[in-house]
C-alpha cells in the first residue's frame, strides 16, 4: 500500500535528515520554551510540534489558549501552561463566565493535551490600570474554583506572571521587598498561592539590568559567564549569576510578607539577539552565551545560592523571533529561531521545521508525508524514550 512505503520512505528521510541527534536528545536537558504568536510569518502549528519535538523542549508556555495549537500538540509529552489574556480578566470576575471559558477553552483538549496550569494575566502591575488591577485577584479565585467545580484544580494549577518591575530593592538578593503601593494587591494574590499550592511567576531580564547600566553592570555576570561574582553581605551568599539573584530577591521579598513555602518560576527570560542603536548588548553572540550557559545551568538542576535544592525552573523567551512585537527592536528579536526555521544563533538545539506543505496537485501526497514524518518522530520518540 502506497502509505506503508510512504512510512518507510519517510523514516529513511527522517533518519538522513536529522540523523542520530534525536536518539542522543531523549531522557536529556528539559526546558520550557514561551510560544509567542505575535508574527505574520509563523510556521504552522502542526509544524512547529515537529520542531520542538526535535528539541529537547518539554513545557511549552502559551499567552492564549489557542486551539490550533492545543490540537497540533495532541498525543504528545509537552505540558502546556495556557494564558487568559488581561482582555479577559473583567469576565473572569464573575464565576460562571469563567467557568464557561475553561469549558471551551480547556475541556475539548485535555483527553489529548496536557495543559497543567492557567496564567491568568500578564504582568497586571505593569499596566496603570486600576480596575484590571483589581479585578486580577477575583479572576484567579474564579479560575480556580471553575476549576474545582470541574474536578480539575488537582490537575491544572493557577497563578499569573509578575514583571520583575514589581520590586522595590531587588540587591543585595536578600533584601528583595515588593513595591509598597503594589503591596494590597500582592500580598492577597501571594497567600492564595500558598494556600493551594501553585508558584510565584516572574518574568526576569538581566539584559535590561545591563542596558539600563552597562558601565556598571558586569556583563560576564549577566551572561553567566565566569566572573567574580557578588556577596550578598546579609547572607554571605555568593552569587555568580545576576539571574539567580533575582530569583533570590522574589525570594526575599516573598518572605518578608510572611510566606516561606510559596515557589518561584521564571515565567520568562531570555537575551535579544539585535536592538536598537541604545540597546547596548543586544547581540547574536550575547544572546547565544546568555541562552546557552542558561540551558548549561538547567541541565545540571541547579538551584540557586538561597534555594540550592529547587531546580531553577524556567521558561525561555522565546521560540520565534516575533516580526509584530512593538516596542525597541529587540522585543522582535528574543527569537532562538527564524520563522523559517533555522536557529538564530547555534546553541546546540538541532531543532528541525519541516518544510511548508504547499498546495499543489500532490497536495494529498505531501499531506500524508507530512503525517508519515510525524508518525515516525512519535514512533522514534517513544521508542527511545522509555
Ligand atoms: C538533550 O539532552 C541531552 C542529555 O542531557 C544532551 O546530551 C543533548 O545535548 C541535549 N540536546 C540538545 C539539542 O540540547
Ligand atoms: C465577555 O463575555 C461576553 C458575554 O459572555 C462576551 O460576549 C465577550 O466577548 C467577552 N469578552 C471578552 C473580551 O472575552
Ligand atoms: C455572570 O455571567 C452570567 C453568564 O454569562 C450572567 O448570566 C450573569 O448575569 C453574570 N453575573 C453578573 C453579576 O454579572
Ligand atoms: C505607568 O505609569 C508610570 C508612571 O506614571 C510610567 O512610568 C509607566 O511608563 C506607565 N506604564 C505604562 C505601561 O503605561
Amino acid at each position: 500500500m502506497t502509505s506503508c512505503f510512504s512510512f518507510f520512505t519517510s523514516l529513511l528521510f527522517f533518519l538522513l535528515t536529522i540523523s542520530d541527534s534525536l536518539f542522543m536528545q531523549i531522557n536529556g536537558l528539559s526546558f520550557g520554551i514561551n510560544y509567542g504568536q505575535v508574527g505574520n510569518n509563523l510556521p504552522s502549528p502542526s509544524r512547529v510540534a515537529v520542531l520542538i519535538r526535535s528539541m529537547n523542549v518539554t513545557r511549552i508556555k502559551l499567552y492564549d489558549a489557542d486551539p490550533n495549537v492545543l490540537h497540533a500538540f495532541s498525543q504528545s509529552n509537552v505540558e502546556f501552561v495556557i494564558g487568559i489574556g488581561n482582555e479577559h480578566l473583567q469576565n473572569m470576575t464573575n464565576l460562571s463566565k469563567a467557568q464557561i471559558w475553561i469549558q471551551h477553552h480547556v475541556l475539548p483538549y485535555l483527553s489529548q493535551t496536557k495543559i497543567i496550569s492557567i496564567n491568568v494575566g500578564n504582568e497586571v502591575f505593569n499596566s496603570n490600570d486600576t480596575q484590571l488591577i483589581l479585578n486580577l485577584f477575583p479572576s484567579m479565585q474564579n479560575v480556580h474554583n471553575a476549576l474545582v467545580n470541574l474536578g480539575l484544580d488537582k490537575l491544572i494549577s493557577v497563578t499569573t506572571a509578575h514583571s520583575f518591575n514589581i520590586l522595590e530593592n531587588s540587591y543585595p538578593p536578600s533584601y528583595g521587598s515588593f513595591k509598597q503601593d503594589l503591596m494590597q494587591y500582592i500580598q492577597p494574590i501571594v497567600e492564595f498561592l500558598d494556600e493551594i499550592n501553585s508558584p510565584f511567576l516572574i518574568n526576569a531580564y538581566p539584559f535590561f539590568a545591563y542596558k539600563d547600566n552597562p558601565n556598571e553592570v558586569s556583563l560576564n555576570y549577566a551572561l553567566f559567564q565566569p566572573n567574580q561574582g557578588l556577596v550578598d553581605p546579609n547572607t554571605n551568599l555568593h552569587y555568580d549569576n545576576m539571574l539567580y539573584a533575582q530569583i533570590d530577591a522574589v525570594y526575599a521579598a516573598i518572605n518578608a510578607i510572611g510566606y516561606t513555602n510559596v515557589e518561584v518560576k521564571v515565567s520568562e527570560t531570555g537575551w535579544p539577539s539585535n536592538g536598537d542603536s541604545d540597546e547596548i548588548g543586544a547581540t547574536p553572540q550575547n544572546a547565544k552565551l546568555y541562552n546557552g550557559n542558561l540551558l548549561r545551568r538547567i541541565e545540571e538542576k541547579q538551584g540557586t545560592p538561597a534555594k540550592p535544592l529547587v531546580p531553577i525552573d524556567v521558561y525561555v523567551f522565546a521560540l520565534f523571533n516575533e516580526d509584530l512585537k512593538p516596542g525597541p527592536a529587540s522585543e522582535r528579536n528574543y527569537g532562538l529561531y527564524y520563522p523559517n526555521g533555522s536557529p538564530v544563533y547555534n546553541i546546540g538545539l538541532q531543532g528541525y521545521l519541516p518544510q511548508m506543505v504547499v498546495p499543489s496537485k500532490s497536495k494529498v501526497l505531501s499531506f500524508n508525508f507530512l503525517v508519515c514524518i510525524v508518525t515516525c518522530l512519535t514512533f522514534t520518540w517513544e521508542l527511545s524514550g522509555s
